[in-house]
């Protein structure tokens, strides 16, 4: 049994302009003990698939349609209650903002000692003691845990929350943008740390993320979205060395540490489309360079192209060309 399965997710933001189709039809599935990377630029709905997951939606976001089974249980169906239990339990999310979970008028360690007490019935000796274990795990001085989140610097706040995430052992660890926030030096120590922590405790990760490079580091699979759907689906390095989507392969040219030494850099030229009045065909249609008439009228379904990979676009029998011509700087700049 799969530890996550995610059928056709939808969910919708009502707004005074009509629904905002910010996912829009999401179905994937992560085994345990996996590394899944969830990767598109922002606003193509990300944390939104993360936070449908563990049900911690804004007021006005709608689950339109789904199913998100979790070690075989509907989490869709269960009550309120029943899902306070899941949470950090049995799925824990570190937040896009690590000042979302931490709460600036208490001691750091207090919220991580509530976590246990509340939501894993330590008793307090108990949890100070596991506090003390989990800074450690993460490289963090235990004697801060008396300090207020002010007192921390932004990566031993991203740190703390990891820290909090790992409190009671949950199946399963979302990550939203868990570094992007930070500099580049620090992103990558607590990158480092974390990709440690996978190995060492066994993690199942869901990363979410718009840079690729942090999914080289941490994943061994990947998912490409965009415009609330998938546009691509495999391995990291089907996805890296052998993309077939068009946005995959724009990405691709688009991240330093990934293009070949001699490719020129590109940036894929554009914005995302209305997701209250989404075009019909395919979604990345106005910005790809390679699309045909046919393109703007059916949606092209994903299909599997290789095993394990799978692909939402209509020309991939054309791929040969499509990546030869994606190298090319002036492929991108048609569009302009
Ligand atoms: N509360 C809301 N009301 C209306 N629209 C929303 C709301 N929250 C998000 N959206 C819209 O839903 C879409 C998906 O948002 P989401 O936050 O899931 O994107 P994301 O991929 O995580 O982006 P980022 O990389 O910037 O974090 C966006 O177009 C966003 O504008
Ligand atoms: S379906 Fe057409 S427009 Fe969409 S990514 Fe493929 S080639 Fe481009
Ligand atoms: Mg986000």
């Amino acid at each position: 049994m799969a530890l996550l399965d995610i059928h056709d997710l939808r969910v919708y933001y009502e707004t005074r302009h009509g629904a905002v189709k910010a996912v829009d039809g999401v179905g994937f599935s992560m085994e345990q003990g996996e590394h899944l990377g969830l990767i598109g630029e922002s606003g193509c709905g990300k944390t939104t698939v993360g936070r449908a997951i563990i049900r911690v939606l804004p007021r006005n976001a709608r689950i339109v349609e789904g199913e998100i089974s979790f070690q075989g249980q509907d989490l869709l169906k269960l009550r309120e209650r029943e899902m306070r239990h899941i949470r950090w339990r049995e799925i824990a999310m570190i937040p896009q903002s690590s000042m979302d979970a931490l709460d600036p008028v208490y001691r750091v360690g207090d919220q991580i000692v509530e976590v246990l007490v509340e939501r894993g019935g330590y008793d307090r000796r108990a949890a100070w003691e596991r506090a003390h274990e989990l800074f450690q795990l993460v490289g963090l001085d235990p004697s801060r845990l008396r300090y207020y989140p002010h007192e921390f610097s932004g990566g031993m706040k991203q740190r703390a929350v990891i820290a909090m995430s790992l409190a009671l052992e949950p199946a399963l660890i979302i990550a939203d943008e868990p570094v992007t926030a930070l500099d580049v030096i620090v992103q990558h120590q607590v990158l480092q740390r974390f990709r440690e922590l996978q190995h060492e405790l066994s993690l199942s990760v869901l990363m979410i993320t718009h840079d690729m490079s942090v999914v080289a580091q941490t994943c061994d699979s990947v998912i490409v979205m965009y415009a609330g759907k998938m546009m691509e689906w495999g391995s990291v390095d089907q996805i890296f060395y052998h993309p077939f989507h068009p946005y995959t392969l724009g990405l691709k040219q688009a991240f330093p540490n990934l293009a070949q030494p001699r490719d020129e850099l590109i940036s894929i030229e554009g914005y995302l489309p209305d997701l209250i009045h989404p075009p019909p065909g395919c979604r990345f249609a106005d910005r790809c360079p390679f699309a045909l008439p046919d393109c703007r009228e059916a949606e092209p379904e994903l299909i599997e192209v290789e095993e394990g990979h799978q692909v939402a676009c209509h020309r991939t029998d054309d791929v040969e060309e499509l990546r030869a011509r994606a190298q090319e700087v002036e492929t991108w700049q048609t569009l302009a």
